[in-house]
């Protein structure tokens, strides 16, 4: 599909950090929008301001709402160019106080949603359309300080590769994003938990900018370019691959 082919997304986690400015991201280069979240009101607010977004108020944890992203992409009637799953995850804590069944549960949200929504659209899918993992930096470089997130994105790093595998034959593409620590709400919620250790809230912000020799956090309009890029026809040679955006974090090689 070119990049003038108009289209629609579905992007998950619509009303998030990362998902909102993929959404921007995606409009802006001309695609309608299946806005996923839980909060309806929020979703209705950003249909009001955007007509070429459609809310689809969705728990991705659920199966039924498979259905309604169905119904949502039907209404729309457009080619789903792109699938996002960029749905946040409940903070888990560290793995000295992680509830080891909620593990299964953070895997249920993040890889079986991604799995529900792609299933949900897959008469829609086509050659050129790109499946979208928002996964994260943790998954690669474990860490007992972000275990929930570090064990979820792992696995889904080994989902997305299969996903590859079984729809890269229909010239499907699937990627996987691995963020490192982001300028988010999220990141200083996360950091107010964390806390508890006996330091501040901005003490452990910038153990979190200790990661990059940079001394920086990606941002999220930095994640949005990259998913927006792989609209690109060129993308294609990206099919299984992870974009790393950590401003330079990660220590392994591969
Ligand atoms: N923030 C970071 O530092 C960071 C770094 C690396 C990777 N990431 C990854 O980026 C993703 C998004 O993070 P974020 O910072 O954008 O999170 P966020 O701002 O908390 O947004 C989370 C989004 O997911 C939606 N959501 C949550 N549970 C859902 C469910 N069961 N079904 C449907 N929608 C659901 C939320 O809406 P509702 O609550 O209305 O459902 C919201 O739209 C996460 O997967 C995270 O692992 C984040």
């Amino acid at each position: 599909m070119s990049p003038e082919a108009g289209g629609q997304a579905v992007v998950v986690g619509a009303t998030g950090a990362v998902g909102g400015a993929v959404l921007r991201r995606l409009r802006k280069a001309g695609l309608s929008v299946v806005a996923v979240a839980r909060d309806e009101s929020r979703l209705a607010g950003m249909a009001a301001d955007d007509p070429g977004v459609l809310p689809c108020p969705a728990d991705v944890g659920e199966d039924r709402s498979g259905a309604l992203i169905a119904t949502a992409c039907e209404r729309v009637g457009e080619p789903v160019r792109m699938v996002v799953q960029a749905a946040g995850l409940p903070a888990s804590g560290p793995l000295s106080s992680v509830d080891p069944g909620l593990l299964g549960t953070l895997v249920g949200l993040k890889l079986g949603g991604l799995l529900r929504v792609v299933r949900a659209v897959e008469p829609m899918l086509g050659p050129g359309s790109r499946l979208v993992a928002v996964g994260g930096h943790f998954g690669s470089e474990p860490q007992p300080q972000t275990c929930g997130a570090g064990v979820t994105n792992a696995a889904l790093a080994n989902l997305v590769r299969q996903l590859a595998d079984h729809y890269g034959p229909r010239g499907v593409t699937a990627h996987l994003v691995a963020p490192g620590p982001l300028d988010t709400e999220r990141l200083s919620r996360l950091a107010e938990a964390a806390a508890h250790r006996g330091i501040t809230r901005d003490e452990v912000l910038d153990e979190y900018r200790e990661h990059s020799p940079m001394h920086r956090l990606t941002t999220v309009d930095e994640v949005a370019w990259a998913v927006a890029l792989l609209l690109d026809p060129e993308a294609v040679a990206l099919h299984g691959a992870t974009l790393a955006l950590d401003s330079g974090a990660r220590r392994g090689l591969f």
